[in-house]
C-alpha cells in the first residue's frame, strides 16, 4: 500500500515536525513527509527538514493579505502531491478558502486538553486555573480556531511549582508521541472496512426509501421491499478487496469503466455485465463520485412512482 503523502506547516522550531519526520522513517509508518513549509524563511525547522532530504519552502507572510499568502502555500502543497496537511506549531490564522480546500485532510496539534484553553498561553492558563492536568490534543482543522473534532489527547500532570516553561517542556514530549500516532491512524482510517462501510451507508441511506439488509453475507442497500442497488464487499472471495458494487446504467459501461481505470473498476463475479465493482481500498476514493454512482444505481431500479417523486425533488 502506498504511503499517504503529508505536508507539514511550521512557524519556528519545528520539533513536532521533526517527531513526525523521524516516525516516518519506520518502514511500517503509513505516511511520508513530502514537504515542510513555513511562513518564515528563517524557521529553524526548515534547516532540519532540508538536512533530512525533505523539500522545503519558506516565505514570509509579511505584506501579503491572508488569502493571498494562503494561496501561495496552497499552490506549494498541491505541487508537492500532499494528500494531508499537518499543522505543527503553525502560528497563522487560516483563511476560510484554505481550510475548505483541505477539509477533513488537515490536522493540528494544540498544547491543551481541548476544548479547554483554545488560542495562546495555554500552559499558564491551566496552571492559573489550578487544573490537576494539562496536556495536548490533535484535532481536525475547521474554520474555528483550535476547534474541530478531537482525534487524540494526552493528559500531562501539572507538578507543584510548575512554571509555564517547565510544563510546556513536558507536554512537548507528549505532543511528539501523540502526533505521529494520531496522524498514522488518521491516514489509514480510509482503509478500515468499518469506516468505508459507514461512508457508503451514509450516502446510500440518504436516497429515498433506501434500506440496508445483509444478502449473500454482504451489507447491501435496496429500496424497501424492492430491488437492491448496491452491495458492500469486503474480502468476499478471500482477495482482501473492499469494494462497492453498483448497477451500470448504459450498455458497455462496465467495459468502459474497467478500461478507463483497471486498478479501480472490475467485473464482479456472479453479477453479470450490468454491475460494476469499484474498489474503495485504494486510499484515494472520490466520495462525490461514489454518491453519484449510488444515486444512478438507485434510479436504475427505482419503481416509476418513486422516480417521478425524485425527478420532482431534483427540480428544486
Ligand atoms: C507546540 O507546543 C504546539 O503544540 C504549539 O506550538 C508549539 C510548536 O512547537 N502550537 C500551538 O500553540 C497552536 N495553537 P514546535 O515548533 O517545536 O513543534
Amino acid at each position: 500500500m502506498a504511503k499517504a503523502k503529508v505536508a507539514v506547516l511550521i512557524s519556528g522550531r519545528g520539533s513536532n515536525m521533526a517527531a513526525l519526520l523521524y516516525a516516518a522513517k519506520a518502514a511500517d509508518c503509513p505516511y511520508e513527509i513530502v514537504l515542510v513549509a513555513a511562513n518564515d524563511p528563517d524557521a529553524a525547522g526548515l534547516t532540519l527538514a532540508a538536512a533530512e532530504g525533505i523539500p522545503t519552502f519558506g516565505q514570509s507572510h509579511k505584506g501579503l493579505k491572508r488569502v493571498e499568502f494562503d494561496r501561495i502555500i496552497d499552490a506549494q502543497l498541491r505541487a508537492s502531491g500532499a494528500q494531508y496537511v499537518a499543522l505543527a506549531g503553525y502560528m497563522r490564522l487560516l483563511s476560510a478558502e484554505f481550510v475548505t480546500g483541505w477539509e477533513d485532510r488537515m490536522l493540528n496539534i494544540h498544547p491543551s486538553l481541548l476544548p479547554k484553553y483554545k488560542g495562546l498561553d495555554t500552559h499558564q492558563r491551566a496552571i492559573d486555573a489550578g487544573d490537576s492536568h494539562a496536556g495536548c490534543s490533535v484535532h481536525i482543522v475547521t474554520a474555528e480556531l483550535d476547534d474541530g473534532p478531537v482525534l487524540g489527547q494526552t493528559p500531562v500532570a501539572i507538578l507543584p511549582g510548575d512554571t509555564q516553561d517547565s510544563l510546556a517542556a513536558r507536554i512537548l514530549i507528549a505532543e511528539h508521541q501523540l502526533y505521529s500516532r494520531t496522524l498514522a491512524d488518521f491516514v489509514t482510517r480510509e482503509r478500515h472496512p468499518d469506516w468505508l462501510l459507514n461512508k457508503v451507508r451514509e450516502a446510500a441511506l440518504a436516497l429515498p426509501q433506501a434500506d440496508e439488509v445483509v444478502s449473500h453475507g454482504m451489507p447491501c442497500f435496496g429500496i424497501e421491499k424492492g430491488k437492491k442497488f448496491a452491495y458492500f464487499t469486503r474480502d468476499h472471495h478471500g482477495d482482501g478487496i473492499i469494494a462497492l458494487l453498483v448497477k451500470t446504467t448504459a450498455p458497455d459501461e462496465q467495459a468502459m469503466l474497467i478500461e478507463s481505470d483497471p486498478a479501480r473498476y472490475y467485473r464482479p463475479a456472479y453479477f453479470g455485465d450490468n454491475w460494476v465493482g469499484i474498489r474503495l481500498d485504494l486510499g484515494d476514493t472520490d466520495w462525490d463520485h461514489i454518491a453519484d454512482r449510488l444515486r444512478a444505481s438507485w434510479r436504475d431500479i427505482a419503481p416509476r412512482k418513486l422516480l417521478g417523486l425524485m425527478n420532482i425533488a431534483d427540480q428544486f
